[in-house]
């Protein structure tokens, strides 16, 4: 019988119900621990900002806090989840292409740290905003520098037209930008960012981004005399959803990435100061895993379907981006895998389908079927649709569990709804 976190899948189901969001506890330490040890250098600063998107909520922030690492926002909900969280919001770095004015003066009144700056516009606001000189800002600004990585390979082809960022061949408006936060009183102009994708295999992906930011932080200082200090990799770290990922080790990852920056920092005469790396779902993935009675069985000429007490509500990667995942029967780990299923939600689409082709030993109603590596983008991403309840999100580490996000009730799903 499956264990997550030291609480058996059987136990974790009949105390919390289903469907249910597990994350082992355990798991989410080893990970930050193993950022935290592995991305350190003696030759610059290092930092490791989670990316709080991949999942956000108050006990994943305090674990964040707790590794001491920096935080990446990107609307004014995860930073409010944050500053409940009681996290230091110096730590914070404000991402987004379009943050409101709202949002930017809700940034500046938490004191937020640093502002990742997308445009020129931004700039602009962010200089106004300031101005009054009762605080101050970091901001580094987002730069496109035209590497398009994607899973299992990745293309060195300028996507100018994405919407993040100001692109390294729109040079005019990317030297305008730096200026307004290089001239602005109350604005310390660090750097540049860019994130060039994410669920990368690749680590030439990464040398390369690593090569192009740092000679571009050495062309803004010879032709145009803005020295800047630090530069923000982004994320995109892959992880393993089924057997046929193959991911580089995050250590490695993170040796490649200190000794690429060593190596063209020195070209530089060691400018840069500060680097930092910015992944979500590399922590928090594999940890997470989705627990759902199986309901009904149902044959079709072509298919045996499996039908589950949760779906594309609770995970749409599966219908969003054809994500694959593996998953388990709790209690059947060892038994013949000899009947070819599809898992189906519950939803009402024909594309609610979490799982397209799998083998699993002979499934009954009532089984509990686990589904592995769920710990990214799924509880970020899940919805209302039909009116489905969000699942309960509990940590488990330890042998010991807690509830960190209690189970939606019908009552909350209309609490909005004039009479
Ligand atoms: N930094 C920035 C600026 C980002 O935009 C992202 C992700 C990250 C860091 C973290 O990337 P990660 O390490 O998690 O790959 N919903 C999609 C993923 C969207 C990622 C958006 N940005 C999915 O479920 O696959």
């Amino acid at each position: 019988m499956a264990t997550i976190g030291g609480t058996s899948v059987r136990q974790l189901a009949q105390e919390y119900g289903t469907p249910l969001y597990v994350y082992d506890e355990d798991h989410l330490r080893m990970m930050l621990d193993t950022y935290r040890t592995a991305f350190r250098s003696d030759r610059f600063e290092t930092g490791v900002l989670y990316a709080s998107k991949a999942f956000s909520c108050k006990a994943m922030i305090r674990l964040i806090q707790e590794y001491g690492f920096c935080l990446d926002v990107v609307s004014a909900g995860e930073l409010i989840t944050a500053k409940q969280a009681g996290y230091d919001c110096t730590k914070v770095f404000f991402h987004g292409n379009n943050k409101t004015p709202e949002e930017l003066a809700l940034a500046k009144e938490c004191g937020v740290g640093t502002i990742v700056v997308d445009n020129l516009t931004e700039a602009e606001r962010i200089r106004d905003l300031y101005s009054d000189g009762k605080t101050t800002v970091h901001a580094l600004l987002r730069v496109n520098p035209g590497i398009e990585a994607h899973t299992h390979k990745y293309i060195v082809t300028a996507h100018v037209d994405s919407k993040f960022g100001i692109s390294f061949l729109n040079e005019k408006e990317l030297v305008d930008t730096a200026r307004v936060l290089q001239d602005a009183a109350n604005v310390s102009f660090d750097g540049i960012h860019a994130h060039i994708g994410s669920q990368i295999f690749d680590k030439q992906a990464f040398r390369e981004e690593i090569a192009k930011l740092f000679a571009y932080a050495g062309h803004l200082k010879e032709a145009y005399g803005i020295e800047i200090n630090t530069i923000n990799l982004g994320g995109g770290f892959a992880v393993r959803y089924t057997d046929a990922d193959a991911p580089i080790p995050i250590r490695e990852v993170c040796e490649t990435i200190l000794n690429a920056c060593a190596e063209e920092n020195a070209k530089l005469g060691n400018q840069i100061r500060r680097v930092y790396i910015e992944p979500g779902r590399s922590i928090v993935a594999e940890a997470g895993y989705t627990i759902y009675t199986v309901g009904t069985l149902k044959k079709t000429p072509n298919r045996n379907y499996i039908f589950v007490d949760g779906g594309m509500a609770d995970n749409i990667r599966p219908a969003l981006y054809q994500a694959e995942y593996d998953a388990f029967l709790d209690g059947k780990e060892d038994a013949p895998k000899e009947t070819e299923y599809t898992v189906a939600g519950k939803c009402c689409e024909s594309g609610d389908i979490l799982i397209q082709k799998i083998a699993l030993p002979k499934a009954e109603q009532g089984d509990l079927l686990v589904m592995k590596t769920t710990g990214a983008y799924g509880y970020s991403m899940a919805s209302h649709y039909n009116k489905l309840l969000l699942p309960a999100v509990v940590f488990s580490g330890n042998g010991k569990t807690r509830t960190v996000i209690r189970r939606e009730t019908y009552e909350h799903l209309l609490s909005l709804e004039e009479d």
